[in-house]
């Protein structure tokens, strides 16, 4: 996988509900990094989802860590259900009217990673009291209950300050972006520096191919925050990205894997060239302008031998073979 510091969390309230543990094993497939599991309690959000009970049935199809977004009024009354169900952080929102200190020392006591929410309208001061007790930042985009919103570009603003709440941690502290997200916003929420971006209806929209959505938002945030935080504007006018070769599929990922080893990002897009004997299309694999010339050093050689073993691949597979 990619060596950038952007991770997505899949979020699954967008999925299709009825075929929920199959939803899970396509964004695992897909490379997420983590599953956000929206709890909604019809009370604190206009909407009702699922609770413990799904999620510890859901447990069993993966060992990737599970974020519980709890938007109840109540957390510190079911905190400990979410915790047997083995959610891996538990964040809360701080705009319940009930104590948020204990509930906090709760997760913690679990091993858990703590972490607390603002909604949009709420300031990030709002989380300074609990400063200490934190593991996680929540920087909701839009207003929570439902996915497929707009991102709230100024809201997000708020991803900057929240790096300083998680001041006392070293390391492990995680800034996340929920609400939005997308490849169209991404560069946005990476140049403010959000460690986990949040994907929910961008990984659910027919026709998207989820590993692609996944690996461009994760390319894009890391472009945006590349050289330094620079408030959200990319530090330079966009890089673009370049082609540096186009290869059957499988071969496709090999190299691909081999030059991210290296820290370079690669996008690899379908690409629009003649369609190989096994019927699909080559695909290109994309590095940023900028890293272009360190990829041809230290991969021209490799990219020669690849594309022998791409036409000696065709021949074989026009001969009958197996096109494996
Ligand atoms: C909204 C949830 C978000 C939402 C994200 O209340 O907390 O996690 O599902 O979905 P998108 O990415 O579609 O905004
Ligand atoms: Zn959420």
């Amino acid at each position: 996988m990619g060596t950038g510091r952007a991770r997505v969390a899949a979020s699954i309230l967008d999925a299709d509900l009825a075929n929920l543990a199959h939803e899970v094993r396509r964004v695992v497939k897909a490379r997420a990094d983590r599953i956000h599991l929206d709890v909604m309690d019809g009370h604190f959000v206009p909407n009702i989802t699922f609770g413990a009970t799904t999620i510890k049935a859901l447990r069993r199809v993966t060992e990737i860590p599970f974020d519980a977004h709890l938007m109840i009024s109540e957390p510190s009354r079911y905190v400990g259900g979410f915790l047997d169900a083995g959610c891996d952080s538990v964040t809360i929102h701080v705009e319940v009217e009930e104590p948020i200190e204990p509930t906090l020392r709760a997760i913690r006591a679990a091993g858990r990673a703590a972490g607390l929410c603002v909604k949009p309208a709420t300031p990030i001061a709002a989380l300074e009291p609990y400063s200490e007790l934190l593991d996680i930042v929540m920087i909701m985009t839009v207003e929570p209950g439902f996915g497929g919103q707009t991102y709230m570009r100024d809201v997000a603003a708020k991803i900057l300050p929240a790096r300083d709440i998680l001041r006392h941690k070293a390391v492990g502290g995680e800034v996340h972006v929920d609400g939005g997200v997308n490849r169209e916003t991404a560069e946005h929420a990476g140049g403010l520096g959000a460690d986990i971006l949040v994907l929910g209806s961008a990984l659910f929209t027919k026709g998207h191919d989820m590993a692609r959505e996944i690996r461009l938002v994760k390319a894009l945030a890391d472009e945006g925050y590349q050289y330094q935080l620079n408030d959200g504007k990319p530090p330079i006018p966009r890089d673009n990205w370049v082609t540096f070769t186009r290869l059957p599929k499988t071969i496709a990922r090999r190299f691909m894997d081999e030059i991210e080893v290296g820290g370079i990002p690669v996008l690899m897009l379908r690409g629009d060239g003649d369609i190989n004997p096994d019927g699909v299309r080559d695909y290109d694999l994309l590095v940023p302008a900028t890293a272009e010339m360190l990829t041809i050093d230290r991969h021209a050689a490799a990219r020669g031998r690849y594309l022998a073993e791409a036409e000696a691949w065709r021949a074989r597979v026009r001969a009958g073979g197996d096109p494996g």
